[in-house]
């Protein structure tokens, strides 16, 4: 429901006085409660808040997340609140990451769907049943923008690309807020985190950040931005430093370039622990010097460290920090939950029936398969051996076939294992011709094994491949479900070996040497190093973390009743030696193509032991059918003026024997510029659904804005000259037409 200014202008005089007011009765400790966080678990973190429930009961917390279990138990500590001389609401917050009962694949997976109404959809979903159960906050969308597949939480984002980063921020906003935040099924959403978070040194999480400004602005900033233009309630600073400054305490982030730069009106965040954190970072001597930087630089509301709690009103008495910067935070704090409806409506009409007929009801299922469906990105695919015959023989094998939990992220800790279909049921249930073997154990390295982790041993591997090759040769065709376990990646799940575990290798290489054709379905989080496995399988479906209807999507793809149609939303390396590698990559003095210049002993910027060129790029995807890209139509090759406008056409015809959806992207590149400019960016994309033999005429609009970057001076503005203009299948599969744009 959107107010005209007039409405809104009274709203918020309506609101503002209603603060005012209850401010005009808060003590000073009743203030600093509502900087407060607290969590009773340590699910998500090193440690959980000491009598966190007596603490909301006491007034002496004035927010909790984390609270888990039936939806009962969460609406009766959060009417704690009741307890209280001004019973004053909870903010209920909760990692509500991919789906909160209904998981849907984690958003590394969804970002590949390109879709941004079904993205929105599931983060709608999400919201309608976090706050069904008691929810209303969710600490997501995380928009980190990630060149580097060894840090473990590239799983929560959407890939390495600013444009495409935005479009996924905004619809997860829209999802979990709604039309209108005082809607019992909206969550006021968390973005996170800000920022530069996925930038962290050698991909090692909680390391340290260092880039230029304009390397800020141009690539990693703009998701956070976007996200925040669309509404978004609050922000959350992020466990790194940014130019030397932890985020927490970073008043240039937090103040200067979030409100006073981007008019950001809602509150941050931290995240966990992070005001203590900033004795470790060495940046405070002790929690109360912490939080009093803290709070100066522009957080308002502390994470698990209890250090506003502890030191504010001492750092008040000493002079150390004002009135004012307390009632500051705790103003936006209160403006957030009275959005919320919460003065109004506390419990939102708390009802634990409602719960039950929301909670993985069909409708959400059905989102949760379409999700799964368009997530997933077809790499390889020789022979045609896909999509599978329901007349085939298959031999189904690997450690991740049929293991319900390993659908799930480390963040879907709500949803219900028992729901989720596996792979090897997914296939049951649409073909009756399957032998099932495990084939191998899921990993053979060290660190995963253990007592609690189960036993790894040759002669027991030895013989799980026996018997996978003895199916195999009574197949027509071998579907092998290998890849990570879920906590393998997500947050402190780096890695510096990024391929299949070596076991499950084996068992690959094991089952080609049948000679039958084999299928790889990949279950993992982050991008990983295949280069050695692509010779052992025939295709390859990149199927991520699928979520609760893993089985049927998969089933569906593999048997063809979904077409894939993902596309790669961060670059597959051929090795972790090429790590960063991303394509918006810089042309430099010395460029180097693959194979197109002289020997290796040419002075050129290239590997000895490596090519440059990714496995798999931005933007590609394979699909059961192909597509023609006609040649590039402008309506113009010389643009004139700030308000110039250009056409690019370009017709796309199906010629394969399937319909298929298809992405079509285009890119832009400023060959001679103030600056140094990237050899290509994405500017729009457009997706299309062709039958065979069909061709559709796209049209995309183009004005000075897709021109623009920010210079030295970080002016967002663009420059008159040459431009190259790629549309295509992929960041590396493009027609090319190139254009001139004056002032
Ligand atoms: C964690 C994560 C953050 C999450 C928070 C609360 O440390 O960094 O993404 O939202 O704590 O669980």
């Amino acid at each position: 429901m959107t107010l005209a200014f007039s409405q809104q202008v009274y709203a918020n005089d309506q609101r503002d006085a209603f603060i005012k007011a209850l401010m005009g009765k808060m003590t000073i400790a009743e203030k600093i409660a509502q900087l407060n966080l607290v969590t009773p678990t340590s699910k998500t973190g090193p440690f959980a808040t000491k009598n966190a429930f007596l603490k909301l009961k006491d007034g002496s917390a004035g927010n909790v997340y984390s609270v888990m279990g039936e939806p009962d138990f969460i609406h009766e500590k959060a009417m704690l609140a009741d307890s209280t001389s001004l019973k004053i609401p909870f903010l209920n917050g909760l990692d509500i990451i991919h789906g909160y009962k209904t998981v849907f694949p984690i958003p590394l997976g969804l970002s590949c769907s390109w879709d941004s109404i079904l993205i929105e959809q599931t983060a709608r979903v999400a919201a309608i049943e976090g706050s069904a159960v008691g929810y209303n906050w969710t600490f997501s969308p995380m928009v980190d923008i990630t060149r580097d597949p060894r840090w473990g939480r590239v799983m929560e984002g959407a890939g390495e690309d600013p444009y495409l980063g935005s479009v996924v921020a905004r619809a997860m906003i829209k999802g979990y807020q709604g039309d209108d935040l005082k809607s019992e099924t909206s969550l006021m959403a968390c973005v996170k985190h800000f920022a530069l978070y996925g930038a962290a040194e050698a991909g090692r999480d909680y390391n340290t950040t260092d880039m230029s400004r304009l390397t800020m602005y141009q690539y990693y900033l703009p998701p956070y931005k976007a996200a925040i233009k669309a509404g978004a309630g609050s922000i959350m600073s992020s466990f790194n430093d940014i130019d030397g400054v932890p985020a927490t305490a970073n008043k240039w982030l937090l103040t200067d370039l979030l409100r006073d730069e981007w008019g950001f009106k809602g509150f941050v965040v931290s995240d966990y622990n992070c005001i203590q954190e900033l004795v470790a970072h060495g940046v405070a001597s002790d929690y109360e010097e912490a939080a009093g930087k803290a709070l100066i630089a522009g957080l308002d509301m502390d994470m698990a460290s209890e250090s506003f709690a502890g030191s504010c009103q001492k750092l008040l008495d000493d002079g150390k920090i004002t009135i004012d910067q307390i009632d500051a935070a705790c103003h936006r704090i209160l403006e957030a939950k009275y959005n919320l409806g919460l003065f109004e409506n506390p419990y939102r009409n708390f009802d634990p029936g409602k719960a039950s007929t929301v909670l993985l009801c069909e409708k959400h299922k059905q989102v949760a398969k379409e999700a799964a469906c368009k997530s997933m990105v077809l790499l390889k695919n020789e022979n045609q051996t896909l999509p599978l015959s329901r007349q085939s023989k298959i031999a189904l094998v690997g450690p991740l076939a049929d293991v319900q939990n390993q659908m799930f992220s480390m963040w879907s800790f709500r949803g219900e294992t028992d729901s989720i279909v596996t792979i090897l049921n997914g296939l049951k249930k649409q073909q009756n011709k399957i032998v099932y073997t495990e084939g191998s154990f899921i990993t053979d390295e060290p660190v995963f094994l253990g007592k609690s982790r189960g036993f790894y041993n040759d002669q027991e591997q030895a013989e799980m491949i026996a018997k996978a090759i003895e199916a195999a040769n009574q197949s027509d065709v071998i579907v092998a479900v290998l890849g990570e376990t879920s906590n393998m990646s997500g947050e402190a799940k780096s890695k510096t070996d990024i391929s299949i575990p070596n076991c499950q290798r084996q068992l690959l290489k094991a089952l080609k040497a049948t000679g039958k054709p084999v299928v790889l379905v990949l279950i993992n989080g982050r991008p990983l190093t295949l280069t050695d496995d692509l010779q052992f399988a025939d295709a390859i479906l990149e199927a991520w973390r699928p979520g609760t209807m893993a089985g049927d999507a998969v089933a569906d793809v593999l048997f063809g009743k979904y077409n894939p149609s993902g596309k790669l939303t961060m670059t597959f390396p051929r090795s972790v030696g090429q790590i960063p590698i991303y394509y918006n990559h810089k042309n430099t003095g010395r460029p180097y193509v693959d194979g197109q210049r002289g020997g290796i002993m040419k002075f050129n910027s290239y590997y000895l032991d490596e090519l440059n060129s990714p496995l798999f790029p931005f933007g590609y995807g394979l699909n059961y059918t192909s597509f023609r890209y006609g040649e590039i139509q402008l309506s113009d090759t010389l643009v004139t003026g700030d308000k110039g406008k250009l056409t690019a056409k370009i017709t796309v015809t199906n010629t394969g024997n399937y319909t298929g959806e298809e992405t079509v992207q285009l890119y832009l590149n400023d060959p001679v510029a103030s600056l140094v400019r990237p050899v290509k960016e994405l500017k729009k994309f457009q997706k299309i659904y062709l039958e065979p033999g069909e061709s559709k005429e796209l049209e995309f609009e183009l004005t000075t804005e897709d021109l623009k970057f920010y210079n030295h001076d970080l002016q967002w503005q663009w420059e008159p000259g040459d431009f190259n203009l790629f549309v295509g299948t992929s960041s590396s599969d493009v027609k090319v037409a190139q254009f001139n744009w004056q002032k």
